[in-house]
């Protein structure tokens, strides 16, 4: 019986500020265990001003592979030797791969939320309403178009709105009058209706009448507002663990090369919600 970690372990981590909260390692350890991998995941705290030094240890050290999440999926970079096509479109890079030295960005946000959505349904020729116009919403944007969907975004600040609508060929608005949509899908990319404010939600009850799936990428809690009433509403519902756990088994391919253990990750992802929900 081999004993881990050991003088072969393969590191892998992710960069955040904060990132104490990062559900992260516990699934990606989970399923390196799973799979018998001699390799770790670790959350690394790294402050804006450090993230040149962070990338060059990166190299330094051999680190395999890393997670990017908030402040540095933008920031990230100028430090890369190399950001593949799809990080390019989106202008946000949340995985890196050290490749014998050179680090290539990539992103694999947009593949969480069209894998997310298609567990519920089909996206090609669907009218899908993307509530908010940040990062998040840059990705989803990205990914749903890429499979054919129809666009509209709707955003707090209208202006945000329109410049992700033109980058994507959608249409675009303020948060009112979506009742008239006539959406078959809405994802919520805004942090509207995460913990504490679980009474909050993006758009009135009314704007879910008529639409089939609703997806929210807040996690926390589970069911949020917005989902609750959408299930009262007679839609499906994907919660925001669907696209946490899709990007990361995709990050998990493209460091491993080998196929993710999506249930067993999945199933470490929600007990961990769990936990930090009765917490
Ligand atoms: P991320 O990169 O995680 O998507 P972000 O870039 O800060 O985060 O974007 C946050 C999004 O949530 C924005 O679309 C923001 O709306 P504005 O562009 O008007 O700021 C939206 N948002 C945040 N809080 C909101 C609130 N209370 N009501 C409505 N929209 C909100």
């Amino acid at each position: 019986m081999m004993m881990y970690p050991d003088a072969r372990t393969l590191l892998h981590g992710i960069i955040g500020h904060p990132v104490g909260h990062s559900l992260s390692p516990v699934f990606q350890n989970a399923a390196f265990s799973a799979l018998g991998m001699n390799a770790v995941y670790l959350a690394f705290d790294v402050s804006p001003a450090d993230l040149g030094d962070a990338l060059r240890g990166v190299c330094a050290l051999g680190i395999r592979g890393l997670s990017v999440t908030i402040p540095h999926k933008e920031a990230v970079i100028p430090f890369l030797d190399e950001v593949d096509g799809d990080a390019q479109s989106i202008g946000a890079v949340n995985t890196v791969l050290n490749r014998d030295g050179r680090l290539i960005g990539m992103n694999t946000d947009w593949q969480g939320a069209v894998q997310a959505l298609e567990s519920a349904t089909s996206l090609a020729g669907k009218k899908v309403l993307v509530i908010g116009a940040g990062g998040a919403a840059r990705a989803v944007c990205y990914g749903v178009t890429r499979k054919g969907a129809i666009l509209h975004v709707a955003n707090r600040t209208p202006e945000k709105a329109r410049a992700l609508a033109e980058a994507f060929g959608g249409t675009w608005s303020g948060l009112e009058s979506l009742d008239r949509l006539n959406a078959s899908i809405l994802v919520n990319t805004t942090s509207v209706g995460m913990a504490p404010d679980v009474d909050c939600s993006p758009v009135p009850a009314s704007v879910l009448e008529g639409v089939e799936v609703a997806m929210d990428i807040v996690y926390r809690p589970r069911e949020t507002r917005l989902l609750r009433e959408a299930r009262a509403a007679g839609c499906r519902t994907v919660d925001g663990l669907a696209m946490l756990l899709h990007q990361g088994a995709a990050q998990f391919e493209i460091w491993t090369g080998r196929m993710a253990p999506v249930d067993i990750m999945e199933e470490a992802l929600a007990k961990a919600i769990s936990e930090k929900e009765s917490a």
